[in-house]
C-alpha cells in the first residue's frame, strides 16, 4: 500500500517557508515503506539536465546556537524524472536520525526545498560507446536515476534489449520500480513517444535478499551463478555487446564493478567513453 500525500503525521515537523536560495516547492509526497518516499517538486525555468544525473537538494539547517545563522543541508540526489517532465522527481530513503531525510521525510506540498540547479554525473548516455544491450544494475533507492533513464527516448533508440534488475531487502522496497515499469509500459504519452514496439525492449528483473518472493538472492550471486542470463535467456554480458550502468549502496557497486571487469568491461567517464559506469546511491 503506498501512501499518497497530504499525510497526516504525528511528530511531522513543519518545514518552514522562508526567503531560501534556490526554494522550489513540493507538489507531491508518496510514501512508498516506512523507509522509503517519493517527491516531486516545480522545476527552475533554466535547469536543463541529462538523464541518469544528480543535483544537490536540501533543507536550511538548524540556527547556529551562537550565532542564529543557518546554512543549508545539502545532499546528492539523482533525479528520477525524464529531462523531458515539467516537475522534478526524486525517490529517498528516510534515515531515522539521518541529518537530511529525518526532516525531509516529512515535506508536504507546498513546503519548499533548496536545489541547486546544477545536474552533475557519471550515469548518462556520453560516458558509454555504442552497445546493443544495456544493463541498469540498481539496489534499494539507487533505482532513481534508472527511473529517468528509463523514460528517455534515446535509451530505447540507443539499445536493442534494455534490462533493468533491482534488488532490495523485502518486497515492499520493490514498489516504487515496480509501479513505474507498469506505469512506463501503459503510458500512453511514452507509447507515443518512445513507440510501442521500443517499450518491448524492456525487460525488468527485481530480486529480494530477506523477504521471500518470486526471485531471491543479490544479483551479483545470481550472475555468478548464471542464473539471471538462464531466466532471462541472454547470452552473459561481454564486452562486445553490453553496456551497464551501476547505481546502489557501496558494497555492492564495488562488488559488481569487480565481477563487470571480470567480463572485460572497462569503465567509462563523460570524457572517455567505454562499457560501464558507476555511481553511489545517495544515503543520509
Ligand atoms: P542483503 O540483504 O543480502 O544485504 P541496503 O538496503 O542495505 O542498501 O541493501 C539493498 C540491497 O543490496 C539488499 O538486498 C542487499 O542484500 C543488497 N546488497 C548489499 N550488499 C551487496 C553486495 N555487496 N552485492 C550485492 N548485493 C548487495
Amino acid at each position: 500500500m503506498t501512501e499518497h500525500s497530504p499525510v497526516t503525521q504525528t511528530d511531522a515537523k513543519p518545514v518552514k517557508t522562508m526567503a531560501m536560495p534556490d526554494a522550489q516547492t513540493v507538489t507531491e509526497v508518496t510514501h512508498w515503506t516506512d523507509r522509503l518516499f517519493s517527491f516531486r517538486v516545480t522545476r527552475p525555468a533554466s535547469l536543463r539536465f541529462r538523464s541518469g544525473e544528480f543535483v544537490m537538494i536540501g533543507l536550511m539547517g538548524d540556527p547556529d546556537p551562537k550565532t542564529g545563522k543557518q546554512k543549508p543541508l545539502l545532499r546528492a540526489y539523482s533525479i528520477a524524472s525524464p529531462s523531458w517532465d515539467e516537475e522534478l522527481e526524486f525517490y529517498s530513503i528516510k534515515v531515522p536520525d539521518g541529518p537530511l531525510t529525518s526532516r525531509l521525510q516529512h515535506i508536504q506540498p507546498g513546503d519548499e526545498i533548496i536545489l541547486r540547479p546544477k545536474p552533475v554525473g557519471t550515469l548518462v548516455h556520453d560516458a558509454l560507446l555504442p552497445g546493443k544491450r544495456i544493463w541498469f544494475f540498481a539496489t534499494g533507492t539507487g533505482f532513481a536515476p534508472f527511473a529517468s533513464l528509463l523514460r528517455d527516448p534515446q535509451t530505447f533508440e540507443d539499445y536493442d534489449e534494455i534490462i533493468i534488475t533491482h534488488t532490495c531487502r523485502e518486497v515492499g522496497e520493490l514498489e516504487y520500480g515496480r509501479t513505474l515499469i507498469e506505469d512506463i509500459r501503459q503510458d500512453e504519452l511514452l507509447n507515443e513517444l518512445i513507440g510501442a514496439e521500443n517499450l518491448a525492449k524492456l525487460r525488468y528483473y527485481p530480486t529480494t535478499t530477506r523477504e521471500e518472493s518470486p526471485k531471491m538472492g543479490r544479483i551479483t550471486d545470481l550472475m555468478r551463478s548464471g542464473e539471471v542470463y538462464r531466466d532471462l535467456g541472454v547470452e552473459p554480458i561481454s564486452p562486445e555487446h553490453d553496456r551497464a550502468m551501476v547505481c546502489g549502496n557501496l558494497a555492492f557497486n564495488l562488488e559488481i564493478k569487480e565481477l563487470l571487469e571480470s567480463y572485460g568491461l572497462e569503465e567509462g567517464a563523460n570524457s572517455d567513453p567505454k562499457h560501464y559506469v558507476v555511481e553511489k546511491a545517495f544515503l543520509d
